[in-house]
């Protein structure tokens, strides 16, 4: 019995070496001829010693020489699938069915959001005037929200109900906001920055604003800040007027409208005309001398301006986009047209 078993064992063995060896399909047929061949296969040979061992022992034997069997088959179709995945000589069904000669799958490209787009193109704008990027966060305390502008606590617009208010307080347990203008940032830079100043920052607001076409509760702004000795009413006045002019093209009509706000003064809108209408597009000023008190500078010493365009309405004027919620849908089929 122990005889008949390492025969098996070595027949195993060898069967799986040369199964392996086999470089193509005819080297592994001969070699399947030489084992596993029903009438002179190796395999067989041994079967027939089984007659050897004795009477008790015979049904194992069986068992033992079936499990082998198995092994070898194994082997073999291990074997067969080897030269079929890459063999040269018999190539594989999938090699055998790809045409290289029919036209590929397009790709659908992806691009850039127009948003994203435009963003991109106004930081190129500012940047020639010799602005450079600033940045700041989304969730702001209320001194750069409202305090260091120049907005008092009884301000009308701290009003929780025109801001997202959030549930959780500072660090210094004072209230948290979603910021709802980018002057924010304004202030940020000068806390940390001495005079000369000229940044730009832009990013995402958010006002509890129901959506409508021209309107929505999260938008874009792009803030502005140029603080210098001698800068005036005129430099701002200029400079918008060229920054539009390179966005929208020569043939823009703008025009500015004396406003209010806190941290400016003297204070203005600016319009775009579109379509025969006079569209805002943002606010600007000469920074308040609170504003540049707050934060350490001399009024004495330097004047600035500042503006907060909205984004949306320049994209949406460049474009001729009608519906400011076209531009978060984010159907593809609208935004594959930008
Ligand atoms: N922060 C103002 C707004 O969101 C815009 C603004 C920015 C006005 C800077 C003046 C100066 O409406």
């Amino acid at each position: 019995m122990a005889e008949f078993i390492e025969r098996l064992e070595e027949l195993a063995a060898s069967a799986t070496a040369a199964f392996d060896a086999a470089g193509d399909t005819a080297e592994l047929e001969s070699a399947r001829v030489e084992y596993l061949g029903a009438k002179k296969g190796r395999l067989k040979a041994v079967q027939k010693q089984i007659g050897q061992v004795g009477v008790q022992e015979r049904p194992a034997a069986g068992k033992q020489l079936n499990e082998v069997k198995r092994r070898i088959e194994g082997a073999f179709a291990a074997a067969q699938e080897r030269l079929d995945g890459g063999g040269a000589a018999a190539p594989a069904s999938a090699a055998r069915q790809f045409d290289p000669t029919l036209p590929g799958q397009a790709l659908r490209w992806g691009h850039l959001h127009p948003i994203t787009q435009t963003i991109e193109e106004l930081k190129g704008i500012m940047g020639r005037l010799g602005f450079s990027v600033a940045e700041g966060p989304e969730i702001e305390d209320e001194w750069h929200n409202f305090e260091a502008l120049n907005i008092p606590l009884e301000h009308p617009a701290r009003d929780p109900l025109d801001n997202f208010y959030l549930p959780v307080v500072g660090a210094d347990g004072g209230a948290l906001l979603l910021r709802s203008q980018t002057s924010t940032v304004q202030i940020r830079v000068m806390e940390n920055t001495p005079p000369p100043v000229r940044v730009i920052s832009l990013g995402r607001v958010y006002r509890p604003d129901t959506p409508d076409a021209t309107h929505y509760p999260m938008f874009y702004q792009m803030e502005g800040l140029l603080v210098d000795t001698h800068v005036t009413m005129a430099d701002l006045k200029s400079m918008l007027r060229m920054f539009v002019v390179s966005y929208l093209g020569s043939d823009v009509h703008i025009r500015f409208r004396p406003s209010f706000f806190p941290f400016t003064e003297p204070s203005v809108e600016a319009d775009f005309s579109w379509n025969d209408q006079w569209i805002e597009f943002g606010g600007a000023g000469m920074v308040d001398p609170n504003v540049l008190e707050a934060v350490g500078y001399d009024p004495e010493q330097v004047t600035g301006f500042a503006f907060g365009l909205g984004i949306e309405r320049l994209c949406m004027r460049r474009h001729d986009i009608a519906d400011i919620r076209d531009l978060f849908k984010n159907d593809v089929r609208f935004l594959h047209q930008f």
